[in-house]
């Protein structure tokens, strides 16, 4: 017989699953036995990586899909409905970058990322959470940052963004908690991404930045995403039952000092 896994059976929806910690996280649920709805504005990307979960054995569907959208919302739980019958856990990933300094900052640019940082998991939560009361509760994975615990200069947007998923993260705990669904942020450090790679390749001194933000880790170096979506394997799966409203750090001791 064979190894029942980590989170068998769950329906588990992964947005932004085309790149970088969502899309090792989509492996992850995979190899641990869940139905994958993924989602991503990347097409192309996303299809091929549903077609490697697929590979893993796992049952899965992509769907394009831009978190700030809420028609966009409201199609992808129609859909994970009529596939899969329910949903189980959400995977709020889906984020951008910003590294604008504030004195530079236009309107446009901060509602840009706070568009998809934390607008993206309002709506994620907004459209999801029902259907998982539906049918039984769930747990929500909102994945914030250590730039929502601790502030870094020219990243304001970013900051503001994912402190305010952290809150957004326990006041819903508190609310959906009567109706089974458990909602948990995780925090990661540096973590070796698509995401990190290309704003350091922007800055004239990307080398520099990178041996810089690696002494801020204690345990000197960046993360892996495979290290984020053990994370995220954990709060996804019944082993964290009695966990919600709480903030998963998994950050190489950056926000120890
Ligand atoms: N890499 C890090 O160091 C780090 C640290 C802390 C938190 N995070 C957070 O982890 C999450 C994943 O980041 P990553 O490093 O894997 O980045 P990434 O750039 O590799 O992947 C992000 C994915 O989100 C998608 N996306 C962006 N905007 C979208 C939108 N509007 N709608 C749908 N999809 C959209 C992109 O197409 C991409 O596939 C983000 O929320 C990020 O803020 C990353």
């Amino acid at each position: 017989m064979s190894k029942m896994g980590r989170v068998q059976g769950k329906v588990a929806l992964v947005t932004g699953a085309a790149s970088g910690i969502g899309a090792e996280s989509a492996r992850a649920l995979a190899r641990e036995g869940a139905k994958l709805v993924l989602t991503d504005r990347a097409a192309e990307a996303g299809n091929a990586m549903a077609d490697e979960v697929a590979g893993l054995g796992a049952e899965v569907i992509f769907l394009a899909h831009d978190v700030t959208r809420e028609e966009d919302w409201q199609a992808v739980v129609a859909a994970a409905k009529e596939r899969f019958g329910r949903l189980d856990v959400l995977v709020n990933n889906a984020g951008v970058g910003g590294g604008v300094p504030l004195l530079e900052s236009t309107l446009e640019q901060w509602r840009m990322v706070t568009g998809v940082n934390l607008d993206g998991v309002f709506l994620g939560m907004r459209h999801v959470c029902p259907l998982m009361i539906e049918t039984g509760g769930g747990s929500v994975i909102n994945i914030s940052s250590i730039l929502g615990k601790v502030g870094q200069a020219g990243a304001a947007a970013y900051c503001a963004s994912k402190g305010g998923v952290a809150l957004l993260t326990k006041a819903s705990a508190l609310e959906l908690a009567p109706m089974g669904v458990r909602v948990n942020s995780v925090h990661p450090g540096y973590i070796e991404t698509p995401m990190v790679s290309t704003a350091l390749h922007e800055m004239g001194n990307g080398n520099e930045m990178r041996d810089l933000l690696i002494t801020r880790h204690a345990l000197g170096r960046m993360g892996v995403p495979k290290e984020i979506a053990n994370g995220i394997v954990f709060l996804a799966s019944d082993e964290s039952s009695f966990m919600t409203g709480s903030e998963l750090v998994i950050d190489g001791g950056y926000t120890a000092a």
